[in-house]
């Protein structure tokens, strides 16, 4: 009798969440059921990361409100629960998009993430394919409340492939499970605690092992970026195409970043939830020859263009093109091209010589040579 009971498989639970009924396995957590209903319903998640053991429980996006814990005890739950750390019980009510409270908590969960996150959305490589950047626009307030000033680190070197800024970083510990579970010896890790706390390569050394440029894929901000595209190209002028090539370390599928045939960049491919895409049953990392060392289109079979969601700024490059904005003036001006109206040198002392001879930092030793 007893392994009989064995053989049977478990009973699936069902679990509402914004008013919508899904049957899952016990033990699924809530943030994956959602993600079985898929769309709004489904809780940001900025640290959970599936194919990373015991990620999640960092960053707080993922709250949600549960108005009844199961059938058997419907009683609220009194706080709001990270959906990527609670599992679902049968019967359980989950409140997301639907509940005032977790709207007004993500709001300030937004502004706590910024609190020390600089405003370099301009200049950071990650503009366009950043999740906090989409977190602030969905969810977050135009001011802060933050008056002090912002954490400040010393700048460190983390090898030839990925740059950090710590200043961007979120602390969501995914680099440090990628560096663990799919690298042969991590050397880097969080260290100290609280305000302190900072991804570091104890004593700055250099992140060397094969697979390492994944945790550029995983950071869900700028804070790990890729130094072979830095400062390349915005990621909207890239048009994505899929593509593979024999590799004897990874999968070797892979996304290309072009500019026209230029490969710009190589990533691994990433399934709806910016998570790295999976190949029979297993996460489809790539190795870091494949990612920094094959970047020509004949390196590569190319598969088609990459399937980019429609609401990304990365398709809206697409539908619009690369058109340069047109010169109209010489049109309204008969073919004329327009003449300057003033030349700044001479309404204006701010790059002239003369400014050598005038006292205050203007006349600093550097200006000075310069002129020589
Ligand atoms: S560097 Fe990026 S991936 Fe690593 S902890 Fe910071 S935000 Fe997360
Ligand atoms: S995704 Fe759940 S706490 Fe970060």
């Amino acid at each position: 009798m007893a392994e009989e009971i064995k053989k049977e498989a478990p009973a699936n639970f069902k679990v509402t969440i914004d008013n919508i009924t899904v049957e899952v396995a016990p033990g699924t957590t809530i943030l994956n059921a959602a993600r079985q209903i898929g769309g709004d319903v489904t809780p940001p998640a900025m640290c959970y990361y599936s194919k990373l053991k015991d990620s999640g429980g960092k960053c707080r996006t993922c709250l949600v409100e549960v108005a009844a814990g199961s059938t058997a005890d419907p009683r609220p739950m009194p706080k709001l629960v990270a959906s990527c750390r609670t599992t679902v019980m049968d019967g359980m009510v989950v409140k997301n998009i639907t509940s005032e409270r977790v709207l007004d908590a993500r709001k300030g969960v937004v502004e706590f993430l910024l609190i020390n996150h600089p405003l370099d959305c301009p200049i950071c490589d990650q503009a366009g394919e950043c999740y906090l950047q989409d977190l602030s626009y969905e969810h977050g307030t135009e001011g802060s409340r933050y008056e002090f000033k912002k954490r400040v680190f010393v700048k460190e070197d983390i090898g030839p492939y990925i740059q950090l800024h710590m200043t961007r970083c979120i602390l969501c510990y995914r680099c440090v499970f990628v560096a663990d579970q799919i690298t042969d010896n991590r050397i880097h890790g969080v260290l100290d605690r609280g305000d302190h706390a900072e991804i570091s390569t104890h004593i700055s050394k250099a992140i060397d092992n094969d697979f390492s440029g994944n945790m550029i894929d995983v950071c869900p901000v700028g804070a790990l970026t890729d130094k072979t595209f830095r400062f390349k190209n915005r990621v909207w002028f890239t048009k994505p195409v899929d593509a593979h090539r024999d590799c004897d370390k990874c999968c070797g599928k892979v996304t290309l970043w072009q500019r026209g045939n230029d490969v710009m960049r190589v990533t691994s491919r990433k399934d709806e939830w910016g998570e790295v895409q999976s190949y029979d049953g297993k996460p489809g990392w790539i190795c870091n020859t494949c990612r920094f060392d094959k970047k020509k289109t004949s390196d590569w079979i190319i598969e088609g263009p990459t399937n980019i969601n429609r609401h990304s700024v990365i398709s809206q490059g697409h539908y619009l093109g690369l058109k340069m904005p047109k010169e109209t003036l010489p049109e309204v001006m008969g073919g004329r091209n327009p003449k300057l109206l003033m030349d700044i040198n001479k309404v204006s002392e701010v790059n002239s010589v003369e400014l050598a001879s005038l006292p205050g930092p203007a006349t600093s030793k550097n200006f000075e040579k310069k002129e020589h």
